[in-house]
């Protein structure tokens, strides 16, 4: 009774302390078809721009679309992840969980460039984001969704706030449970969310904590197939090269549920990823169900990244003309 009475408590703290603190809105008049009169061209833009790029590095679709992740969590979709660090104030860039790990922005810049020749001031970066990301699974053999547009970008951002909000490599499954009912995301938005890391690549530094001390036992962690670990431990030996990349699931450049089978078998990479399997029977049920039904999966994780893409900032915006620097920076204010 006391018990229970506690867990409601913290549970509401847990919730007053996202929803106020961050000021996150969910979903105000964002609508599919936005640029359909002002900018028609746009969606087939980008599409051929991620297609060019991933052409020349398959990887980076998946830098791309990881970016949405980092944007939408950071007080809500608003680009605020892309600005660079000015003499007063410094960005996200270079955050806990971006420094030396978030890639591919150069994709974005040319997306941006591409967008302004067509139709100069119209199309915000935090839309171009949502399509970039969306595109980057479509031509990675996943699904495809209509994206709701219609978002503005900040004039700031804050590396403090993201790196108090975003979350390690080391984190469990029960911990993810509740930052992601933060942004009113389900246990299912998250294990289908996390399902993004059927395409892409993480660093030796993301697991080498989990091969050699997990939670400071000195021993890795017993959640992991021998087998699997062998190889982890080849690619990443104690201190090796911790920018050293390894493929997030057995197929890292194909959108598939092959990332549920893994975790199923112990072969996850990240210990978030593998907790959602071994450390939470919430989670668990669902790791299991999308790796006996892709259709189940894919389903849900376009619902998920529509969800995610609904955090929208309440601050005041604009459309940037280059996503690096806000408008107003560049006019000397
Ligand atoms: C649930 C909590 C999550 C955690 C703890 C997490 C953590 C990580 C970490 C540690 C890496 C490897 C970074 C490195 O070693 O440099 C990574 C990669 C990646 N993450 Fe997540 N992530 C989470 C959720 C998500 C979500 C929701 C998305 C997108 C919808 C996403 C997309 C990606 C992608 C695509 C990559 C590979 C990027 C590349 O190859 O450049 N992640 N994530
Ligand atoms: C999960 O992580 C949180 C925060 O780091 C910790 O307080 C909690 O004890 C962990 N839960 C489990 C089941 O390991
Ligand atoms: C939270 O999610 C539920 C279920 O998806 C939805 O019905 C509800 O409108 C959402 N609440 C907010 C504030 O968006
Ligand atoms: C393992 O981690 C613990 C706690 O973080 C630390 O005290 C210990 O020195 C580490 N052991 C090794 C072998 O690195
Ligand atoms: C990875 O490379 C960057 C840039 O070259 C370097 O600053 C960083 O220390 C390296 N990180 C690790 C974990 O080795």
């Amino acid at each position: 009774m006391g018990r229970s009475f506690c867990s409601i408590l913290l549970f509401l703290i847990f919730n007053l302390f996202f929803f106020s603190a961050y000021s996150i809105k969910v979903g105000t008049d964002l609508r599919p078809g936005f640029y359909s009169s002002s900018c028609p061209e746009a969606e087939s833009i980008i599409r051929n721009v991620m297609r060019r790029a991933m052409a020349r590095e398959p990887r980076s679709g998946a830098s791309v679309m990881r970016l949405q992740f980092h944007d939408c969590f950071v007080n809500g979709c608003d680009a605020s992840l892309l600005l660079d660090d000015t003499p007063t104030m410094l960005g996200e860039k270079l955050a806990l969980s971006n420094i030396n790990s978030l890639r591919s922005f150069e994709v974005i810049d040319e997306v941006k460039e591409a967008l302004e020749y067509a139709c100069p001031g119209v199309v915000s970066c935090a839309d171009i984001l949502i399509m970039a990301a969306r595109d980057a699974v479509a031509l990675s053999g996943g699904p495809t969704w209509d994206v709701k547009l219609g978002r503005k970008d900040s004039l700031t951002a804050s590396q403090e706030d993201s790196n108090r909000i975003m979350p390690s490599p080391r984190s469990n499954a029960s911990f993810l449970v509740g930052l992601f009912a933060g942004y009113n995301l389900s246990v299912t938005d998250l294990v289908a969310l996390s399902g993004s890391h059927s395409i892409g690549d993480g660093r030796c530094f993301s697991v080498v904590f989990r091969l050699y001390n997990q939670s400071g036992s000195g021993k890795p962690d017993p959640n992991m197939d021998p087998v699997y670990r062998k190889k982890l431990d080849r690619l990443c030996p104690a201190g090796g090269d911790g920018n050293v990349t390894v493929g997030l699931d057995a197929t890292p450049r194909f959108f598939d549920n092959q990332y549920f089978r893994d975790l199923v078998k112990e072969r996850g990479f990240l210990n978030s990823d593998q907790s959602l399997y071994s450390g939470d029977p919430r989670t668990r049920e669902v790791v299991e169900r999308f790796s006996r039904d892709e259709e189940a999966f894919l389903e849900a994780f376009v619902e998920g990244m529509v969800k995610m893409g609904d955090i929208v900032s309440d601050k005041e915006g604009e459309i940037r003309r280059n996503c690096r620097v806000a408008n107003t920076a560049v006019l000397g204010r």
